[in-house]
């Protein structure tokens, strides 16, 4: 790893930050100034194992060697062109997800909020132009404590007042169901109904697994009602689960698939919209757009991103070392863990909340050199990088066994 640009301290980083950056976050005091593969380096020098990954973002590690090689050799030579001109490496990278993932069409995006959104586009425009639902009355149905971004629209169907509160009023057409309960869709969706927008697996709420046989219902369920079944794989997939994509455990195919974060291999912000041509072809020229989208930069390093889950070698690193997580956690459970869910190389831990809210044990691993985020209440969540070694990942739980020891 390189030596910190910076010459102030952590402490004073972070002080500076207070007045001029808005709060929107509450990070865990660490100030990273460079990183390799698992593990990243503070402006002290002090080493830590990276156990988040950026929200898995960085599934590939950080500066994985083929993907930093790929956007340097793009950087060289084109990085924007915008959509005004066709440039020489969208075509390729479009063909490649499109058959990465056994669909037809590819709406390049930046952001995972903006994938989601422009899924929610697609689907109210299907729904009037294919299903011939009256104008301005399609619905989406989604899934309680869901997260699919935070946008206007994204935020007027959450179920998280934090997200929510202060930011009315909010977009009407949204029908909200509890998670992995198969009634309770059926009864929501109707005639209006252009979509059902789910996470296959609930990453923010917890890493929530829905039961076997859901994700197969809601297959069965949409196509039954003549609706769209959009996933947002947007953390769950790209390698994560073991498959590449987590609807894979249940041999599902959605109409839409939604996908961010790893596709830009940690270095720029790739999403994009996968669905049957049938779908995504009822987009025109001027109907949607983003002046980012599909840039050669992008384009490169997530057509690098795909030839690395080309390989099977990411997927099947996190179905091996999802065995270790899961075995690891499975000790801890009625010493300091009260549970957890896992799915490769991805876990949800509910600490005993005797022992302190999901943040204060945050706090106590990176104080030992590990990081992690909690999501709420006293859970954590464990994503490291695909990368990570088998060793790494005991260490890594050695020292969740060490600070959750009361
Ligand atoms: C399932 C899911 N969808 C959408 C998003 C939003 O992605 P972004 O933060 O890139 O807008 C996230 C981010 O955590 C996510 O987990």
């Amino acid at each position: 790893m390189t030596a910190p640009v910076s010459t102030r301290s952590s402490a004073d980083l972070i002080r500076a930050e207070e007045p001029v950056l808005a709060h929107n976050y509450h990070p865990l005091p660490v100030v990273v100034a460079s990183a390799e593969g698992t593990w990243v380096q503070d402006v002290e020098g002090r080493h830590y194992l990276d156990m988040l990954a950026g929200y898995s973002a960085l599934n590939f590690g950080h500066r994985h060697p083929a993907l930093i090689e790929a956007a340097h050799r793009q950087l060289d030579r084109l990085t924007l062109t915008s959509r005004a001109f066709h440039n020489d490496r969208l075509a390729e990278f479009a063909e490649r997800l499109a058959e990465l993932t056994g669909l037809d069409m590819v709406l390049p995006m930046n952001t995972g909020a903006e994938a989601v959104e422009s899924g929610i586009k697609v689907a109210r425009k299907w729904a009037y132009e294919v299903k011939g639902v009256p104008a301005d009355r399609a619905t989406i149905v989604v899934a309680a404590e869901n997260f699919h971004g935070r946008t206007t629209t994204i935020v007027s169907f959450s179920t998280d007042e934090t997200a929510r509160a202060g930011f009315g009023p909010f977009t009407p057409g949204f029908r909200i169901v509890p998670y992995n309960d198969l009634a309770a869709l059926e009864a929501a969706v109707d005639e209006t109904t252009a979509a059902v927008l789910l996470e296959p697996i609930q990453g923010e709420a917890g890493v929530v697994i829905p039961d076997d046989g859901y994700l197969t219902g809601v297959r069965e369920l949409t196509r039954r009602k003549g609706c769209l079944f959009i996933a947002d794989e947007i953390q769950s997939g790209l390698g994560r689960t073991g498959r590449t994509l987590a609807v894979e455990h249940e041999g599902v195919v959605p109409d839409v698939l939604l996908l961010g974060k790893a596709l830009g291999g940690g270095i720029v912000p790739v999403s994009a919209v996968v669905a049957h041509r049938d779908v995504l072809g009822v987009l025109r020229p001027g109907e949607h757009g983003s002046t980012f989208g599909g840039n050669p930069l992008a384009a490169a390093v997530g057509t690098a991103v795909i030839e690395l889950l080309e390989t099977g070698e990411f997927q099947r690193r996190a179905a091996e070392l999802g065995t270790v997580l899961r075995d690891g956690l499975a000790d801890l459970v009625g010493k300091g863990v009260v549970g957890f869910r896992a799915r490769g190389l991805w876990a949800g831990v509910d600490i005993d909340p005797s022992l302190g809210t999901g943040r204060e044990v945050s706090k106590l691993l990176m104080d030992e050199g590990v990081l992690v985020k909690d999501t709420h209440g006293s859970t954590i969540r464990l994503a490291p990088p695909l990368t990570i070694t088998a060793e790494e990942l005991e260490s890594a739980l050695g020292v969740l066994a060490k600070v959750l020891r009361p």
